[in-house]
């Protein structure tokens, strides 16, 4: 079974990526023989705007699209901008459409402040009604409280709640991975 974790923060000092990072260490710590974790960090694939000519052919989009296509459950991280994931993290999705069919998906966002806590809402529906995704209820939503000086993820009911969704991941895409 492959679970596949996306990092779409193009941030040097990302949160929503510390916290994909602590998301597959907490899933490896759980030492499923079965389970192959992978990780994508999106700074390190380039990806054309979609809608632009032949942007479906680029290479790199070729590639993340086997990638997610070849994932059994998805854990997407993205920070929130204007309410919303962030460009980069929606165009990904644009790209890659139809390889996200039938996925079960976990969220995880960054955001300046506490009240942004629904604005994946509109990127989940989108996931479910396009792609019939199984989006795990229950997300990991970080502000800048939850990191120490350092920049590290320093909050306890986060870690656990990291912990959570590594775990629900795993148990639900097993459960239920077509
Ligand atoms: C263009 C832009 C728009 C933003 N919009 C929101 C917002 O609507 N709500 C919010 O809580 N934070 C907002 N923020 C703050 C980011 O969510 C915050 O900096 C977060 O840490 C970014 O994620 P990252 O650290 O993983 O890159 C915005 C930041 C930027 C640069």
């Amino acid at each position: 079974m492959k679970i596949l974790i996306i990092s779409t923060s193009l941030a040097p000092d990302s949160h929503s990526r510390a916290c994909a990072l602590a998301l597959r260490a907490s899933a490896l710590k759980l030492e499923e023989r079965d389970v192959e974790i992978d990780l994508v960090d999106l700074r390190d694939h380039p990806l054309p705007l979609c809608g632009g000519d032949a942007c479906w052919a680029d290479p790199a989009v070729v590639a993340l699209q086997a990638r997610i296509q070849a994932a059994d459950g998805l854990a997407l991280a993205s920070p929130v901008y204007n309410y919303d994931a962030s460009a980069a993290a929606k165009n990904l999705i644009e790209l890659t459409g139809e390889a996200w069919s039938d996925k079960i998906v976990g969220l995880i966002c960054a955001a300046g402040g506490r009240s942004s806590y629904m604005s994946l809402m509109g990127l989940a529906n989108s996931l479910m009604l396009d792609f019939r995704c199984v989006i795990i209820p229950r997300f990991v939503y970080v502000t800048a409280d939850h990191f120490d000086e350092a920049g590290a993820l320093a909050d306890d009911d986060i870690l656990q709640r990291v912990d959570a969704l590594a775990r629900a991941l795993i148990q639900m895409t097993r459960a239920l991975r077509p």
